[in-house]
């Protein structure tokens, strides 16, 4: 989650006992180093880097010094996404690095299995942010992976509580990310109307979008993302975020958001959260194993 994913809100769900992801999509090692340096400043609690090796490949003296420099400052957890296995899992095992890769898709997990990550991250069509055009939603894609791979396998998509982490787990997941649900959080740096209109969103309030040329998102169906589905030309990506993120423009913005708005019905604290999240995931454990009477 590009500047959201920041030293704000990682060192908050990892201080909170969840493990963080610090984005590095604005392929700068200044900024990466940065963040990380305030991350290990804030707590002492494990968090990781997530590499989306399309954003990063295309300047690769940049994408070599963030690896090297993570990897020299004791880095031990890496997702990889969007874009080939392949490309740094041999390197960061070397090194001692963990690498779980992101897919949406059963034939991207079991190519990056066969590449040699250690685990996979699955994003059901639920999900927030850029899709995948050949995805399918969690609850098949989590039973054809589980079906297919005996790696550790982290759900997302959908996820906003433990009643869905006891769902993903039954499913065949180990683990469970969560992207929105986080964005509305107090730490999330957004504009306030972005977490607003989070909250406000029902179950149908997202919609998919062309970017061209050649991505595609779910995010909040505004009027300008209808707009937008009408043929309507959109204005850069970058520029959007921009005016969402920091001017909370949300009408003239479609910022990312998953079919889980429907189920945020407050901004929490992530320490609330994850805390509810332990609690209701256990809730539903018990509710499940006293079917057996
Ligand atoms: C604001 C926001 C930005 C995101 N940006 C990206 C992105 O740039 N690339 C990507 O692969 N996924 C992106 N995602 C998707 C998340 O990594 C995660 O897979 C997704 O949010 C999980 O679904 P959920 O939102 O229902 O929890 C983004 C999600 C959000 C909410």
């Amino acid at each position: 989650m590009t500047w959201i994913a920041r030293s704000r809100l990682v060192s908050a769900v990892s201080a909170a006992g969840a493990f963080g992801l610090l984005e590095s999509s604005v392929r700068d090692l200044r900024v990466t180093s940065r963040e990380f340096r305030a991350i290990r400043a804030a707590t002492d609690a494990p968090f990781g880097v997530n590499l989306p090796v399309r954003f990063l490949k295309d300047d690769p003296i940049e994408e070599s010094r963030i690896i090297d420099w993570l990897v020299e400052h004791g880095v031990r957890f890496v997702t990889s996404s969007a874009g080939d296995p392949t490309r740094y899992t041999r390197r960061l095992h070397d090194a001692g690095v963990t690498v779980y890769h992101s897919t949406a898709t059963l034939r991207g997990a079991i190519k990056a299995v066969d590449a040699g990550v250690d685990g996979l991250i699955v994003e059901g069509a639920e999900s927030a942010g850029l899709r995948n055009p050949d995805e399918v939603h969690s609850f098949a894609l989590l039973q054809a992976v589980r079906e297919r791979v005996d790696v550790p396998i982290i759900a997302a998509g959908g996820i906003v509580d433990g009643r869905g982490m006891a769902a993903a787990f039954a499913l065949g997941a180990e683990g469970i990310a969560m992207g929105t649900r986080f964005v509305a959080s107090h730490e999330s740096p957004v504009h306030e109307n972005y977490k607003a209109a989070l909250v406000a969103a029902t179950i149908t309030g997202t919609s998919m979008l062309d970017y061209p040329p050649r991505a595609r998102g779910r995010g909040l169906r505004t009027p300008f993302a209808e707009a937008a589905a009408q043929g309507r030309e959109l204005t850069q990506l970058s520029a959007l975020l921009t005016d969402l993120y920091v001017d909370g423009d949300v009408e003239n913005t479609a910022g990312a958001a998953g079919e889980s708005v429907g189920l945020i019905h407050e901004v929490k604290s992530v320490e609330e959260i994850v805390d509810d999240t332990v609690r209701t995931f256990w809730k539903q454990i018990d509710r499940l194993a006293s079917l057996r009477g």
